[in-house]
């Protein structure tokens, strides 16, 4: 799979003195309405369906045109902006819509999906004769038509190319990121993955603090000192996963688990759940336990990626007798 992290080439504006497309948007929950609105707001003819009529009514104040029927909407459009709840939705009301309408549209699919979903939907829309190109919408509603909204795109690149002007409607960054239809989710559900774990460790150590009475908001200008410190860690982190290479010049895993073994303790005392704290104990013990307790934290990733050589380690330890990470945390 190619994922490419490239943002889109600015046009020169004056090489682009063609007419603004007329956009369509099928799906006006929170999302679908913020596309719309957008859209509508950079000027561009934007007719506009929702299951749920009554959703669309704001939207016509700003001149979105409102259509009866998802057809209606999608005949007259060069792009339209499918923003349902999920692949199934998309695909059940894009098969519902007379493929003449839709003949002439690139179809920006927004709903959020897993990769495989998203090559999915794309191979069966193309099978169909259905111009589809993957979106990932990368920021909250308030933040699309501004500066600082981010969107990436994945499939063919003609498409990507074709809906240039809609898609700058959208504000902020438009990235393409390859012709893997699943490249804009799998990026998607990776940039979840950081900045949930980032809140629910913030949300733990705030549980943590608070069962001795420090409150969430002394506690958070020394949380916000450590995320100071990630953007160069993840630098250092991410070179050396590429290189496969995992010096402990600055850090020790060996070092680390007894770190981790105070917060699990910590926790423990605290009466917390301990999932989070076991999870990382448990990682940079299994770490240490394959030999890698002189290396840095980054060898952690060889353990997420084979799971199974982590648990057989754990089988072992405890048919060993040897067992130094209690059995209920390795899972
Ligand atoms: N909201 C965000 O901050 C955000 C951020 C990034 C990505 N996204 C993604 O954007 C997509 C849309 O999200 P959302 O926040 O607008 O709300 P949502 O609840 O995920 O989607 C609501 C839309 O889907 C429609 N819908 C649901 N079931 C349907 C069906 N069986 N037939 C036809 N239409 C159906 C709803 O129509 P009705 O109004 O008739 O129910 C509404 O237009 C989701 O995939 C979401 O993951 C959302």
């Amino acid at each position: 799979m190619r994922v490419e992290t490239v943002p889109e080439t600015e046009e020169d504006p004056m090489s682009r003195q063609h007419t603004p497309p007329t956009v369509a948007v099928l799906g006006l929950g929170p999302m679908g309405s913020a596309v719309a609105s957008a859209l509508a707001r950079a000027g561009l003819a934007t007719v506009a369906w929702n299951r749920t009529p009554s959703r669309a009514e704001p939207l016509r104040d700003l001149g979105v045109v409102v259509a009866a029927t998802p057809d209606d909407a999608v005949r007259a459009a060069d792009v339209t902006f499918a923003v349902l709840r999920d692949h199934a939705t998309t695909r059940a009301l894009l098969a519902s819509i007379d493929p003449s309408a839709l003949a002439g549209s690139v179809v920006v699919n927004a709903a959020s999906a897993t990769p495989m979903q998203a090559r999915e939907t794309t191979r069966w829309a193309t099978d169909r004769g259905i111009r589809l190109l993957a979106a990932a919408i990368m920021v909250p509603t308030p933040l699309v038509g501004t500066e600082d909204a981010l969107v990436l795109y994945s499939g063919d690149p003609d498409l990507f190319s074709a809906s240039h002007d809609a898609r700058a409607a959208l504000g902020g960054e438009g990235r393409y990121v390859g012709d893997d239809p699943g490249a804009a989710s799998l990026l998607d559900v990776a940039m979840l993955e950081v900045f949930f774990t980032g809140m629910t460790g913030f949300l733990h150590a705030a549980a943590m603090v608070g069962a001795s009475g420090v409150s969430a908001a002394r506690f958070l200008p020394l949380a916000r000192s450590m995320v100071e410190i990630l953007p160069a860690t993840l630098t250092e982190l991410a070179r050396d996963v590429d290189a496969g290479e995992h010096p402990g010049a600055q850090d020790r895993i060996a070092m680390e688990l007894a770190a981790l073994e105070h917060v699990h303790a910590t926790a423990s005392d605290a009466g917390l759940d301990l999932r989070l704290p076991s999870l990382l104990r448990d990682l940079a013990a299994s770490a240490v336990e394959a030999g890698h307790g002189d290396d840095g934290w980054s060898r952690v990733v060889d353990l997420l990626r084979d799971p199974r050589a982590r648990d057989d380690r754990a089988r072992g330890r405890a048919t060993d007798g040897q067992l130094t990470v209690p059995p209920s945390s390795v899972q």
